[in-house]
C-alpha cells in the first residue's frame, strides 16, 4: 500500500523523489524503491530526521508491529511533524499515548485500487491537525484516487470494512462468477473478459447514472426472464443480503478489536 501511494505521489508530481525518504527493512522492496530514485533507509537509527528536514511522516506498517515502530520513531521524531497513518484499526488515542497530546495525527483508510490510481481514501484528522497538513494529506491521497473526509472517528471501522477490505469481496465475486462461467462451458479467457467487463461497466453505470443501484437492478430484470431466475436464487431466504450483513458486521468487529 505504501508503494502504491508513493507511485501516485511521484506520477502526479506532488513531491519529487528527492523530497521522499523511505524506511524499508525489506531488501527486495528497497532495491525496487532505489530503482525509482528514492532514498531508502534500512532502519530509523540511520536517519537524521532533523537534518533531512522531514515535514511529514507516513506510517504504512502492519497493525501488529505498529506499537514497536511508533516507539522507535518517537525517539527520533520532532513533535511538530504531522503523522499520517494508514494502519487499520488503531485509534488516534493510541498514537497520542505514544507521541503526546499535542501531536498531529491523521488517520487514512485507502484501498488497493490505489495501485492504479482508482482507490478511495477516507481521512480523519485529530483536533491538533493544522488545516494546511490536512489539505496536504488530501492532495497526497488524491494522487491515488478519490478522497472523502470523515467527521467521526468510529466511522473509520465501518469504512475499513466497506472500502478498505471491499476489493477482496469484489474479487471473490469476480472469481466465483468466472469459475461458474467455466463450469458452464466457457473457456477461461472468455469467462474472465466477460466477468471483468461486466463489473467495470456496471460500476461505471452505478457511478454516473441518476438511478439507484436498486433501480438499475430492476431495469435489467425482466419479469419471468433469465436475470430474474438467477436473482431468485440469490434472494432465497435473503441468503445474499444476510451473508453480506454478517460479513460486514464481522469485519467492523475485527477493526474495533484491532484498536484494543
Ligand atoms: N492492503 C490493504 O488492502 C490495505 C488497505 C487499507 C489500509 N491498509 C493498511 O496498510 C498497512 C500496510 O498494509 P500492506 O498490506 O501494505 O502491508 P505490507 O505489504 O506488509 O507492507 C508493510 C511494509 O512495512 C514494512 N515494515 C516492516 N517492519 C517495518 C519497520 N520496522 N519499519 C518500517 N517498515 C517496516 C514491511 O516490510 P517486510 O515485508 O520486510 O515486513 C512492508 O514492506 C496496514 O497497517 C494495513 O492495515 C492496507
Amino acid at each position: 500500500m505504501g508503494t502504491a501511494i508513493l507511485d501516485g505521489i511521484l506520477s502526479k508530481n506532488i513531491l519529487s523523489n528527492n523530497d521522499i525518504f523511505v524506511l524499508e527493512p525489506n531488501t527486495n522492496q528497497s532495491i525496487l524503491l532505489k530503482k525509482k530514485g528514492i532514498c531508502v533507509f534500512k532502519s530509523i537509527t540511520k536517519i537524521n530526521i532533523k537534518k533531512l528536514g522531514i515535514k511529514a511522516l507516513l506510517i504504512a506498517v502492519k497493525p501488529q508491529i505498529l506499537e514497536e515502530v511508533a516507539f522507535e520513531i518517537k525517539k527520533y521524531m520532532d513533535i511538530k511533524v504531522p503523522i499520517i497513518s494508514i494502519v487499520a484499526g488503531k485509534r488516534i488515542k493510541f498514537y497520542k499515548n505514544i507521541f503526546g497530546k499535542e501531536s498531529s495525527i491523521i488517520r487514512v483508510m485507502p484501498n488497493t485500487p490505489a495501485t492504479y490510481g482508482k482507490g478511495i481514501s477516507a481521512i480523519y484528522p485529530c483536533n491538533k491537525t493544522k488545516n494546511s497538513h490536512f489539505q496536504k494529506t488530501i492532495k497526497i491521497f488524491s494522487a491515488v484516487g478519490k478522497v472523502i473526509s470523515v467527521k467521526k472517528e468510529n466511522e473509520m471501522d465501518i469504512i475499513t470494512a466497506i472500502s478498505g477490505s471491499g476489493p477482496a469481496y469484489v474479487f471473490l465475486f469476480i472469481e466465483t462468477l468466472i469459475k461458474s462461467a467455466i463450469n458452464n462451458g466457457l473457456d477461461k479467457k472468455t469467462a474472465k473478459e466477460l466477468v471483468v467487463e461486466t463489473f467495470l461497466g456496471s460500476s461505471h453505470m452505478a457511478a454516473i447514472s441518476n438511478k439507484s443501484a436498486e433501480e438499475l437492478r430492476i431495469d435489467v430484470t425482466s419479469p419471468g426472464g433469465v436475470t430474474e431466475a438467477a436473482l431468485k436464487e440469490f434472494n432465497e431466504n435473503n441468503i445474499f443480503k444476510n451473508t453480506i450483513d454478517k460479513a460486514i458486521k464481522s469485519a467492523v468487529k475485527k477493526s474495533i478489536m484491532l484498536s484494543h
